[in-house]
Order: C-alpha cells, then sequence, then structure tokens
C-alpha cells in the first residue's frame, strides 16, 4: 500500500518525519527522493531529532555521510550522494552495513549498487508553496512499517 500527503509547509514534513520515526523498525534504509529543496534534508533533520539527537544535525553535502550514535543503540546514518563521483566511493566510507540502525539516503540514484536495498522510498516533490509526498515501500517489512503509521494527522488542518 502506497500513501501519498500533502504537507502544507515545513512543520508538516516535520510531522511526516515524526510518524515515520515512531514506527520505524530497526535496521531501516529509507531513500529520500526529490529535487533540490523539496524537503529532504527538513525530513532527516526532524527524523533525527525525533529519535533523540540532541546535537547540530549539518547537512552531509561535502562529507556524504553525518553519522549519529543513538541512545537506543547503534547509529543513524544521514548521507547525501549528490556530489559523489561515483558509487565506488561510498566504499570508502566504512559504513558498516549490520551496525546501522537507520539508514536516510538523499539522491541514492546516484549510490546505485552500493547502497542496501531500500525498505521505504520517500518522494518530494514542490506543490504549489508546499510539498507533496508519496510513501513506497520496497520490502515486506518497509510494509508493515507503512501500514503501522500514524500518518492521519501529518497533513493537519492548516
Ligand atoms: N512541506 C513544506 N512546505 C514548504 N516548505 C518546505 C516544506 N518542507 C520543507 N520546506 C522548506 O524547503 C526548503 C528546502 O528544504 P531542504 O533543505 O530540506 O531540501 P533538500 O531536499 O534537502 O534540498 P537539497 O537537495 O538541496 O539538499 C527549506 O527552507 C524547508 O524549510
Ligand atoms: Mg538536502
Amino acid at each position: 500500500m502506497n500513501a501519498s500527503l500533502q504537507l502544507a509547509d515545513a512543520a508538516a514534513t516535520e510531522r511526516l518525519a515524526a510518524a515515520l520515526a515512531d514506527a520505524q523498525p530497526p535496521g531501516a534504509v529509507v531513500y529520500l527522493h526529490g529535487d533540490l529543496g523539496a524537503g529532504k534534508s527538513t525530513l532527516a533533520r526532524a527524523w533525527l531529532r525525533r529519535l533523540g539527537v540532541t546535537g547540530t544535525v549539518r547537512s552531509p553535502t561535502y562529507t556524504l555521510v553525518e553519522r549519529y550514535p543513538l541512545g537506543a543503540g547503534g547509529e543513524a546514518l544521514h548521507l547525501d550522494l549528490y556530489r559523489i563521483g561515483d558509487p565506488g566511493e561510498l566504499e570508502y566510507l566504512g559504513l558498516d552495513d549490520a551496525a546501522a540502525a537507520l539508514w536516510l539516503v538523499e539522491w541514492p540514484q546516484r549510490g546505485a549498487g552500493a547502497l542496501p536495498p531500500a525498505d521505504l522510498e520517500v518522494a518530494l516533490a514542490l506543490a504549489g508553496t508546499g510539498r507533496a509526498a508519496a510513501l513506497t515501500p520496497r520490502s515486506a517489512r518497509g510494509r508493515a512499517w507503512l501500514a503501522a503509521c500514524r500518518l492521519s494527522e501529518v497533513e493537519g488542518l492548516s
């Protein structure tokens, strides 16, 4: 089951992040699609905050990856592959699939073949002054996850 949502403002994007984080299975792999400025980093930042990350959440535009230890154990990985030259560069980042409690990947198509397969794909697009979000599960646990998500309050009344 796919889901489509209208996100009227950045606060709605943040509510979507919280709803997804609250039902997230351990080790979830999320691909974040959307043009420049679509709201991928806004979603990732709010998601990490929901998981208890309190320090600065930097955009991994130049570092390709930022890593966040989680209180619950493991670490969250936030990747932005916009500036990667070749998917092979991912090998040099020393990312450990097994230890990652979460993968949030912006511009995943640029890492094709070198990333773990997605459980969930989130596509964001400009829609008027807001954004449209399309959620597509890509694994059995991704489907269970989406079914368990409380998305009803994400769009809000605005
Ligand atoms: N639902 C929304 N409605 C309106 N503005 C939004 C919404 N969600 C996020 N924004 C705003 O869009 C702007 C760009 O967001 P963001 O930096 O997250 O985009 P991005 O997809 O990560 O872009 P890039 O590919 O350049 O990294 C921010 O100013 C953010 O507040
Ligand atoms: Mg970004």
